[in-house]
């Protein structure tokens, strides 16, 4: 589904305004909602889900932020509202790409007249698709990066998702960190779900924790490990949701550690 920002059967829906109208957001097309709706009736608590995916980007976010780090590029970012990344962390300097016009339009008015903060476009699969002027204008010369990387897996092979993160390990300076989710099997429990999401020719891309660290190469994890999105870094609220995705935090080590 490169390059693609339908969702599975809806071709003019997107998982990311689907998001909003989970989050009682205002960023969302009547095709979403109709989509949205559809989606619950295969499984009740998309909002659930969703609160508990922004509520693990808040925390990632803020701990990337505590390391120090305040340039953020994100991926496959969504819309920026309802606490994403630069609500999370405001004193921060952060990039939001995706490949979806809608939202890179919507996105850039919501962000308008906020200096720190912008919308670009990026596929996350082809890391050259990314212009270098938005980089330099929100982000300035890059010392340490912060990298969001979730809700966006799903939606590219082991190969190409790979290779994303070899590029990426590539061009993060040492000390950079990274935040990604991987939905896992859970879905196949509902496989009505799984029908919606995959439509003719399209996969969606479910995996288990084992099939994720091969991913990674030579980024290295940190002492959480892989853990359902809810529990990570979390004991409270939602900590033991349903593991519908799994995150993870890794870190750019030096080349001598490498
Ligand atoms: C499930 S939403 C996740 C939004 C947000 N990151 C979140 O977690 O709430 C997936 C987003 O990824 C975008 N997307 C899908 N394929 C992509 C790709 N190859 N490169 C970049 N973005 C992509 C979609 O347009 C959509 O905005």
């Amino acid at each position: 589904m490169s390059g693609s920002a339908s969702v599975g059967r809806f071709a003019h829906a997107n998982a990311a305004r689907m998001i909003d109208y989970w989050l009682g957001g205002i960023h969302y097309l009547p095709v979403d909602v109709e989509a949205a709706k559809e989606y619950e009736a295969a499984y009740g608590d998309f909002r659930g889900i969703f609160r508990v995916l922004r509520a693990y980007i808040g925390r990632a976010a803020r701990a990337i932020r505590a390391e120090g780090i305040d340039q953020l590029l994100v991926f496959g970012a969504g819309l920026p509202t309802s606490g994403n990344v630069h609500e999370a962390v405001p004193d921060a300097r952060v990039l939001y790409t995706d490949v979806d016009p809608i939202n890179i339009a919507m996105g850039q008015r919501i962000l308008a007249g906020q200096p720190n903060v912008g919308y670009a476009y990026c596929d996350a699969s082809d890391l050259t698709t990314l212009d270098r002027a938005p980089v330099e204008r929100v982000l300035g010369p890059i010392r340490r990066l912060g990298i969001v990387f979730v809700g966006v897996a799903a939606f590219i092979a082991d190969d190409k998702l790979a290779a994303t993160f070899a590029s990426l390990y590539d061009l993060a300076p040492v000390g950079s960190l990274m935040a990604l989710d991987f939905d896992s099997e859970m879905c196949r429990r509902y496989p009505r779900i799984v029908e919606l999401l995959e439509a003719p020719g399209l996969r969606f891309h479910m995996r288990a924790p084992e099939a994720i660290r091969p991913l990674l190469g030579p980024w290295r994890l940190t002492s959480e490990g892989i853990t359902p999105v809810g529990a990570w870094r979390n004991r409270g609220e939602d900590a033991d949701y349903p593991p519908f995705m799994y995150g993870c935090m890794v870190r750019r080590p030096g080349d001598e550690e490498g």
